[in-house]
């Protein structure tokens, strides 16, 4: 842990690229969870090449579309569009909210309050919206820079979560990284 991820790092496991590259490259069903730490990066091509990498070596790779992750509407389809996703692999809420329970593996990248279980709970600025129930997938993991907390500043207990795996880098970096990782396990 770096002195700059702050004290509450602490309280979460960490993972490197390696790792989830590895993760991934046994994973049969991956669930891409774009937020606005996406956009921030400017990731979209990144996590294509990922995902088409997986698609090639036989992962069923699907994004979970948030109805208001970023900060203006239709903000990830933008995104995702613009590195040529296809839409057949983007779900709306709902319907990925039927999938996460099939799924090995949520990656959730730079998306913060529309995964925060702290919705499910009474008396806080996120009550009642409805989250993507990421935490229902066997295994997240979740790439941001830092314990810093999301749009409406309430801290994310999806974090601290034994299934989580905290990979602190900037998305576009980090998703470089693990690119290079899964090709050295799917080549080996
Ligand atoms: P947020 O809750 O805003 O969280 C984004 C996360 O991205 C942050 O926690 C940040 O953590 C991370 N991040 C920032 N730059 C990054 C980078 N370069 N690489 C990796 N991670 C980075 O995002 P969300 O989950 O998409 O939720 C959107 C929020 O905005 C909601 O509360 C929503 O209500 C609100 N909002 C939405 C809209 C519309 S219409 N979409 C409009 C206004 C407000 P680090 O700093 O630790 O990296």
């Amino acid at each position: 842990m770096t002195a700059s991820l702050g004290a509450s790092a602490a309280a979460v496991r960490q993972v490197t690229a390696d790792d989830v590259g590895l993760q991934l490259a046994y994973a049969r069903h991956v669930m891409v969870v774009p937020g606005f730490g996406l956009a921030a990066a400017q990731a979209q091509h990144e996590v294509a090449e990922l995902a088409a990498l997986l698609t090639t070596h036989g992962t069923e790779v699907q994004y979970a579309i948030h109805p208001v992750a970023g900060r203006m509407p239709g903000h990830m389809n933008v995104l995702l569009a613009e590195a040529n996703v296809p839409y057949t692999q983007m779900l709306q809420l709902e319907e990925a909210n039927s999938a996460f329970d099939a799924c090995d593996v949520a990656l959730v990248i730079g998306a913060n309050d529309v995964t925060n279980p702290a919705a499910r709970r009474t008396g806080n600025a996120l009550s009642g919206m409805p989250i993507l129930d990421v935490d229902h997938a066997r295994s997240v993991v979740v790439i941001k820079r830092s314990m810093s907390p999301g749009y409406a500043g309430i801290a994310n207990d999806l974090f601290s979560d034994p299934k989580t795996g905290m990979l602190f880098a900037d998305a576009k970096q980090g998703l470089a990284d693990i690119t290079l990782a899964v090709k050295q396990y799917v080549a080996a």
